[in-house]
């Protein structure tokens, strides 16, 4: 016996790991037939792992202090060795983890992943999802321009708008009267530790529950309804190496549209990084136009849609709400969109178009025109689940064959 094959011994008489290499890579059994859209998850949990590093990175630089905070990052972009390259890489790794994100969700869409047996691996997805809009809004504060400043004045206003607790609610949050260093130190606090920590554990709990399942695909068939003799499905290839190798594509694809726009546009026109941040936080200076960035500003559409505040929040909450339901709300008889009729393709595509002009929407000022695009492009939007149990029920699906196809 090898001295390394007796060490694993050793250590698979204590710890599992041989067992968890084999559970999930080289004995977790993947459909032979993912295509371009099964990327996105591997490119999720490197995305995360980026942020995370060049975050540690920032950390040691940056100062939480609503006096220095500006300061600091100034600092790294001119000062600390490749400091400009981590803050870039860190502020466009935001926005490329959300585009990774929404192409990751709309292949559920697609494909139906987010039904039985996978609603859990979907409301983790979700829960994911929150928790990762929850770090961008925190982080956003950080670097305390005006953008910072207002927007989160903004969205923690909103919370005032919630009768008899609301304006309670608002202060606790902000710990102050208006947005502050108290504000700015918890915010710290939050984006740094507490809400990474709570995206690691649910990303682990996200892939626990998809492979106590095993991967859905494009063509919507379950590959565990047909085992060979040695209880291998037919259609399964070991995770690693077929898959692990594969992802190096979609790795190597991905860093170089990221390098890309961090050596040549870091900013996108404003996109990525808004020309206001780089003004400081001025509480008595108001910017003129204040929108969240792109990955939030179709739930801000909705929002600014409705006349009412009131309402107008609960519509936001209600857009998110929703997709928590998907799984409750298809009652299709297949999966993939491959097998789905025409009406299921038509809802799906117009809610993809109102999702975008939504997020353009929210990025220009509230004229009634675009108010009235605002509210049309909500009602589909909401119409898309809405009438979801009876579109999918009526339309006429096409025969699923057994084993998957190409
Ligand atoms: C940090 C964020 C996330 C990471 C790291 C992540 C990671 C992964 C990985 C590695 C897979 C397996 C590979 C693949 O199918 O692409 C996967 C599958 C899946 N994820 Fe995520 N995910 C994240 C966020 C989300 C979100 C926000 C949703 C939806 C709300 C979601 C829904 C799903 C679904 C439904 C599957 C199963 C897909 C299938 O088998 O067809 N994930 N995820």
């Amino acid at each position: 016996m090898s001295k390394m094959t007796e060490f694993m011994g050793w250590v698979d008489a204590r710890f599992p790991a041989t067992k968890m290499w084999e559970d999930h890579l080289s004995k977790y059994y993947a459909p032979k037939n993912f295509n371009f859209w099964y990327y996105f998850g591997s490119l999720a949990l490197m995305v995360l792992v980026l942020q995370i590093v060049t975050g540690i990175f920032l950390t040691m630089n940056y100062k939480p202090d609503a006096g220095m905070a500006f300061a600091s990052v100034e600092y790294i972009m001119r000062d600390v060795n490749w400091g400009w390259l981590i803050r870039y890489m860190h502020s466009t790794g935001a926005s490329f983890f959300f585009i990774v994100i929404y192409l990751h969700m709309f292949r559920g869409l697609m494909y139906g992943s987010f039904r039985k047996p996978r609603e859990l691996v979907w409301i983790i997805g979700m829960l994911i999802y929150v928790a990762l809009m929850a770090e961008a809004f925190m982080g956003y504060l950080l670097p305390w321009g005006q953008m910072s400043y207002w927007g989160a004045q903004v969205i923690i206003s909103l919370f005032g708008a919630i009768p008899v607790v609301g304006q309670d609610l608002a202060l606790w949050i902000r710990g102050d009267f208006v947005i502050s260093d108290v504000t700015l130190n918890r915010f710290f606090a939050f984006h740094v530790i507490a809400v990474p920590m709570i995206l690691l554990g649910l990303v682990v709990a996200h892939i626990l529950a998809l492979h106590e399942v095993g991967s859905n695909n494009p063509d919507g068939i379950e590959i565990k309804k047909n085992k060979d003799e040695n209880g291998i499905p037919k259609d399964g290839i070991p995770f690693h190496p077929y898959y692990s190798v594969k992802d190096i594509v979609g790795v190597v694809v991905f860093l170089m549209l990221f390098s890309a726009v961090i050596f040549f546009a870091p900013e996108v026109g404003g996109w990525f990084l808004e020309s206001n941040n780089f003004i400081p936080a001025n509480p008595m200076k108001t910017p003129e136009h204040i929108a969240p960035l792109w990955y939030f500003t179709p739930f801000y559409a909705i929002l600014r849609s409705v006349p009412d505040k009131f309402f107008g929040v609960m519509a936001m909450g209600a857009a998110i709400v929703v997709m928590f339901l998907l799984p409750w709300l298809d009652r299709g008889k297949v999966k993939s969109i491959r097998y789905r009729g025409g009406i299921y393709k038509m809802a799906l595509a117009i809610f993809v178009v109102s999702f975008i002009a939504l997020g353009y929407l929210g990025t220009q000022p509230a004229t009634p025109v675009m108010t009235n695009f605002a509210r049309l492009f909500s009602i589909l939007y909401f119409a898309f689940f809405i009438l979801m149990p009876w579109y999918t029920a009526i339309d006429k699906t096409k025969p699923v064959p057994e084993r998957v196809t190409g």
